[in-house]
């Protein structure tokens, strides 16, 4: 009914996290039958910390020979494909089912919004890598409402404040939040060489840096001439917010985006938040955070 919060009401707890249950047929079969490989590269966030973005930078910088000629650029997979139709997620059913990715090439770029403990634990035994990417917590919840909210019009809005409190009781979509941080921050803390953790804010704060720090982590470093030669730049212009939100791209795919391109690009901004909530709502995520976090040496 109007008034309510009926995402939060219709998650199901599944191993100390909350999903819907649409999600959950897939969680179960990636975690009964997925395999890893050795050379895999798994991006895993929490949901609106910014996954299409580091999606697009991560398969751009993967591809980059299509990325710098200006050939292969103008025919470039990232112009027509939304990125979460080149990169499948782990727990999504369709993506599991589809025999493509078993004959994607090596190395198979692939994405999950499942916490650290509920990965397939070929995923934890191989050498695959893994890449985590996280945002605050306000700028994610306000992200996250609007999605909801947009892609289900029909529902009616979700009021902030009863959404607020469940968020802050830890139900969002692969909920709490902090858990999810915190599982993949320690990971990164006891295998920095599988696990590497970054944030939303440092990707925008020093964008060239931090791609240079990704192809490095996922072994393919940039070479001097590619450094000198805007290859970095050309990648950051792809993946750019404007760019890939100005994109009329092929929407006929297996996907999983059966959703419009514009439903993933909102403002992509640092601190949005404060045009959403009041200073006390922002104190209140604040709070719950510094209790949860503490002694982790995270600070969000
Ligand atoms: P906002 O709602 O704050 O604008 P996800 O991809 O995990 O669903 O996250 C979506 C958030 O990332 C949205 O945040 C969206 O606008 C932002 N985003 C998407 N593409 C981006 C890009 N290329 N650069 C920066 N932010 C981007």
């Amino acid at each position: 009914p109007p008034g309510e919060d009926w995402v939060a009401a219709s998650l199901k707890m599944y191993q100390d996290f909350w999903l819907l249950p649409s999600t959950l047929r897939g969680t179960l079969a990636c975690q009964n039958h997925f395999q890893a490989h050795n050379s895999d590269i798994l991006l895993a966030s929490n949901p609106k910390s910014g996954t299409t973005w580091l999606m697009a930078i991560l398969f751009a910088l993967l591809n980059r020979a299509k990325s710098s000629d200006s050939d292969s650029q103008a025919c470039h997979p990232l112009l027509t494909q939304n990125p979460h139709d080149l990169v499948p997620y782990l727990e999504v059913p369709s993506q599991q089912e589809n025999p493509n990715l078993a004959a994607f090439t090596s190395p198979r770029l692939l994405a999950t919004h499942l916490p650290y403990p509920s990965l397939p634990q070929s995923v934890r035994d191989s050498e695959c890598k893994l890449v985590y990417l996280c945002r605050n917590p306000k700028d994610t919840f306000v992200s996250l409402w609007h999605f909801m909210n947009k892609v289900n019009p029909e529902k009616g809005q979700i009021p902030l404040p009863e959404c607020l409190d469940n968020f802050c009781r830890g139900m969002s979509h692969y909920g709490p939040y902090w858990d999810h941080v915190l599982s993949y921050h320690k990971a990164s803390l006891e295998m920095p060489e599988k696990v590497l953790f970054m944030t939303y804010e440092e990707m925008k704060e020093d964008p060239r840096a931090h791609v240079r720090r990704l192809a490095g982590f996922v072994g393919c470093p940039f070479s001097e001439e590619e450094l000198r030669d805007g290859t970095v730049e050309g990648i950051l212009r792809m993946c750019s917010f404007d760019n890939l939100s100005a994109l009329e791209v092929n929407k006929s795919g297996k996907s999983s985006t059966r959703l419009e391109n514009k439903v993933y690009f909102r403002r992509g901004e640092v601190g949005d938040w404060v045009n959403h909530m009041s200073a006390e709502m922002g104190e209140r995520i604040d709070g719950v955070m510094e209790e949860k976090l503490r002694g982790s040496g995270l600070k969000l």
